[in-house]
């Protein structure tokens, strides 16, 4: 039995919303899309952590123009289960994006704090350009009115784990995105 089995059978996998196949088409496509884009022009994909990892890594093997990677971690303050509003960087990104073309590499935009507040800071040290790639949105959850530049899929207002996403850390290894199933569903 490996992992994502042993994940299986504990129960915590309600349907799998977005197959491995899935994801690598999506991928695919955009990857050839910003490699046209970027084709000639200083790229810099700025992944946001944790949960963008394994996203930003198929996503820079789909992009076949030369570019560079960087990390960023931000923590969102939650009041129990809501989301207060307050992002802070934990960890900053290490390079001067006044030379690059950014853009930025997210798991999935729920409300829309922790993005809205990444690229208010990204834009005000003057990348040559921004732009936002996420692989999930769930549009219907925003309290702030913010929209990527690219959004592989859309979701509903359901809880998504996997290819990257956690639930307090795990279920990142999962090679598809699944609906959590929370200790309240049947
Ligand atoms: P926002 O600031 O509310 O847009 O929060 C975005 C962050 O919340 C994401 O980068 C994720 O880390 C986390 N998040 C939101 N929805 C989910 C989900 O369904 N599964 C896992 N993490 C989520
Ligand atoms: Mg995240």
């Amino acid at each position: 039995m490996n992992n994502c089995d042993k994940m299986e059978y504990e129960g915590k996998i309600k349907r799998i919303a977005i197959t491995k196949e899935q994801i690598e088409q999506k991928v695919a496509k955009v990857g050839k899309e910003l490699s046209a884009i970027y084709d000639g022009k200083p790229l810099l994909l700025v992944s946001i952590l944790t949960g963008s990892f394994i996203f930003l890594a198929d996503i820079a093997r789909a992009i076949t123009v030369p570019c560079e990677v960087g990390f960023m971690r931000v923590k969102s303050y939650y009041e129990g289960t809501l989301s207060c509003g307050k992002v802070t960087v934990t960890m900053d990104l290490d390079r001067d994006v006044s030379k690059y073309h950014v853009v930025i590499i997210e798991d999935i935009i729920d409300t829309g704090r922790t993005l809205a507040e990444v690229v208010k800071m990204l834009k005000a040290r003057n990348p040559l350009s921004l732009k936002v790639v996420t692989l999930l949105d769930k549009p219907s959850r925003r309290v702030i009115d913010f929209s990527p530049d690219v959004a592989l899929f859309t979701i509903p207002d359901f809880f998504v784990i996997g290819y990257g996403l956690d639930c307090a850390e795990q279920y990142r290894n999962l090679p598809y995105i699944a609906e959590y199933r929370c200790d309240t569903d049947k």
